[in-house]
């Protein structure tokens, strides 16, 4: 079916079709992956996004190489085995200090885990140097595949956004893209296009979140459209890319108390918790109501494994790569060791999936009651 048929099918319908596939591929496994805010400032300007330069009224910050260091090894300690650093397009943050900061890290954490940056559009150059440092994922959304749109609110075209995604994939990273949802001007046929065009670039990870308005941005009187749109965008893309690694966004949970449950009865099937400093939270204000502010993402963990539970649902805590990337893994590391292997790196890579599955859900059913344990009464009675 084409994005447009999907769209028009009614939400439940939707809905249990995108959760089915999810099942069928990824069980009943909701991976976790920690997220470090690690800078706030940017030189840009994108109309919708509270931190951008021109908004004075933001106490801005930038975390030390150590400082993230010790956050992610914290987060290693407490069985996490993913990691998502993100920022602003932050000078201090060039591409040789975050080529060093990976390496780092991947001596720190060793091949069981994977290493996720968001820093938006480089040079293929600086993205090879980071991805040599030991870097094996990169997220960047498109945003929205309206051309003039996209060059209104970001001061630079889609083209080249995409050409970034291109040079990713084209350097063996493990990408990730997406979109929001509710964007000013924003209909059922360009969410129809938003989910063509994320589809046809094939990535490993998709996030989608709704767009909320901030105030001190030039959106800020702009009307949000709610968490409707972010659902139904999942659902679509679970049915059109069953492999694909999809959160139920930090954005879903803040438009509504149960919004990221909701998305995992959608087709979502991966959550992040923030594990950064609670100052640095709050001051990475992308729009207001941010939920989790308060609380040390690790003990997020707790609640996260409640809510999953409410939707039939189960933490993982393994690095959990999308199995499309696994298989062009398996196939690159094949084909370096000539034609035989080749064959033998395909099976390995199906098999290799079947494991990794039962494995997931034997590790995680020792750890549940644990984290019923650990889990905040504040954010339960949030949701
Ligand atoms: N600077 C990098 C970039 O732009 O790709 C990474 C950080 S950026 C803050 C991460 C994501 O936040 C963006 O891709 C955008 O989709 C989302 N975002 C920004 N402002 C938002 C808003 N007002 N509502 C919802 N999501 C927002
Ligand atoms: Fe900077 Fe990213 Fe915000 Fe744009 S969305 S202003 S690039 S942090
Ligand atoms: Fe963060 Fe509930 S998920 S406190």
């Amino acid at each position: 079916m084409t994005a447009v048929e999907l769209l028009a099918l009614p939400d439940l319908e939707l809905f249990a079709r995108a959760d089915h596939s999810c099942r069928a591929t990824f069980g009943p496994s909701v991976f976790l992956r920690g997220l470090l805010e690690v800078s706030n400032r940017c030189v840009r300007d994108c109309l919708y996004c509270g931190i951008r330069r021109s908004n004075s009224k933001v106490r801005r910050y930038s975390m030390g190489d150590d400082e993230i260091v010790a956050a992610v090894a914290r987060g290693h300690e407490a069985g996490l085995r993913s990691f998502v650093l993100q920022g602003g397009e932050d000078p201090d943050f060039t591409p040789d200090r975050l080529a060093r900061l990976a390496s780092r890290l991947r001596q720190r954490l060793g091949e069981d885990s994977a290493l996720v940056l968001s820093f938006g559009t480089m040079h293929k150059s600086d993205y090879q140097a980071i991805k040599s440092g030991g870097a094996d994922r990169y997220l960047i959304r498109f945003e929205t595949s309206d051309e003039d749109l996209h060059t209104r609110l970001r001061g630079s075209p889609l083209a080249r956004r995409l050409s970034a995604i291109d040079d990713l994939k084209a350097l063996g990273f493990e990408v990730g893209t997406g979109f929001m949802t509710g964007l000013p001007g924003s209909t059922e046929e360009s969410l129809a296009a938003d989910v063509a065009l994320a589809a046809s670039i094939g990535p490993d990870m998709i996030g989608i979140g709704p767009f909320i308005p901030h105030p001190g941005t030039p959106l800020g009187e702009s009307e949000g459209r709610g968490l409707g749109p972010a659902l139904r965008a999942v659902a679509a893309l679970r049915l059109l890319l069953p492999e694909a690694n999809m959160p139920a966004t930090t954005a879903a949970g803040s438009v509504a108390p149960d919004g990221r449950e909701r998305m995992l009865a959608a087709g979502a099937n991966v959550l992040m918790p923030n594990i950064g400093p609670v100052d640095a939270k709050r001051d990475y204000e992308l729009y207001p109501g941010k939920i989790c502010l308060d609380e040390d993402g690790l003990s997020c963990i707790g609640c996260l494994s409640i809510r999953a539970m409410t939707v039939g649902k189960r933490l993982d805590r393994s690095r959990g790569d999308s199995p499309s990337f696994e298989r062009r893994a398996a196939l690159a590391r094949s084909r370096e060791s000539g034609p035989r292997a080749e064959i033998a790196g395909r099976h390995n890579a199906e098999a290799g999936r079947h494991n990794a599955e039962a494995g997931r859900h034997n590790a995680e059913a020792g750890r549940h009651n644990a984290e019923a344990v650990t889990h905040s009464p504040d954010c339960a009675q949030g949701a």
